[in-house]
């Protein structure tokens, strides 16, 4: 068995010297002009990185903002969630309702109290809570929640300068559209 295994070696040691060689040389070598040798594929300034514009001054430059959403609420269609328990998207079109005060207008539509009205996805539980304490506010939204627009987002149509291949997990159906994060929270905790 030991004599077998020994006769292969030499063979298989030689294919794979072959093997990198082959590889090695089937590579194109890349450079910039400082380490540039002959043969080498230079690559500008300009075509390194995302923007494919000079790096020396922003003339050329236009921030890509997007389209986003001009449908009102009520009139929008939800977005399914990212992924489990992430904070929803927008999905309706936000313009005239900045800035976002501690009592807001968000607040108008999407307390559960005002949401059973307006037909807006109610706020949950977890922000009915300082998460700090355990507190429970009896029905006020925690002051570390009234500003929105720091977690949740209105969508935008761009194409993304890197093409993005996250996939969300979720472990029911429901995770899709609602978020149930108080329930969740002290999973595999042991309190003891
Ligand atoms: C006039 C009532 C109204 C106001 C004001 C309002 N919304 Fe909405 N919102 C809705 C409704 C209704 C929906 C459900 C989608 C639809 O029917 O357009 C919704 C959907 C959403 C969703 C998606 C919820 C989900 O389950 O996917 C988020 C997030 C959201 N709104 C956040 C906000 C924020 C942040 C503001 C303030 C900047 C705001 N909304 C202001 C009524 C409102
Ligand atoms: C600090 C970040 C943060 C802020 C600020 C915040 N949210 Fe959220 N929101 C989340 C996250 C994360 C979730 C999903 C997990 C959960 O339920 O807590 C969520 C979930 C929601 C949902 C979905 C509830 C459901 O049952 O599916 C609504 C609606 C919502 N937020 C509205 C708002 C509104 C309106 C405001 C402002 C008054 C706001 N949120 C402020 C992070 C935030």
């Amino acid at each position: 068995m030991n004599g077998k295994r020994f006769k292969w070696f030499p063979a298989v040691l030689s294919a794979a010297v072959s093997l990198g060689l082959f590889v090695s040389c089937a590579q194109t070598k890349t450079a910039t002009m400082a380490t540039a040798e002959k043969g080498d594929k230079i690559y500008t300034e300009e075509e390194l990185g995302l923007r494919h514009e000079t790096l020396y001054t922003e003339d050329n430059i236009t921030p890509v903002h997007g389209e986003t959403t001009t449908k009102e609420p009520g009139e929008s269609t939800k977005f399914e969630r990212s992924f489990e328990n992430s904070p929803p998207l927008i999905a309706h079109d936000i313009t005239g309702m900045l800035p976002l005060e501690r009592d807001n207008i968000c607040m108008g539509c999407h307390m559960p109290e005002e949401a059973v009205f307006s037909g807006a996805t109610p706020i949950p539980s977890s922000h009915l809570i300082n998460l700090t304490t355990g507190e429970y506010l009896r029905g006020k939204l925690d002051g570390s929640r009234f500003n929105c627009l720091q977690c949740h987002v209105v969508q935008t149509a761009l194409t993304p300068a890197v093409e993005n291949i996250f996939k969300g997990e979720f472990r029911d159906k429901q995770g899709r559209y609602r978020s149930n994060l108080l329930n969740l929270l002290n999973e595999g905790v042991n309190a003891e």
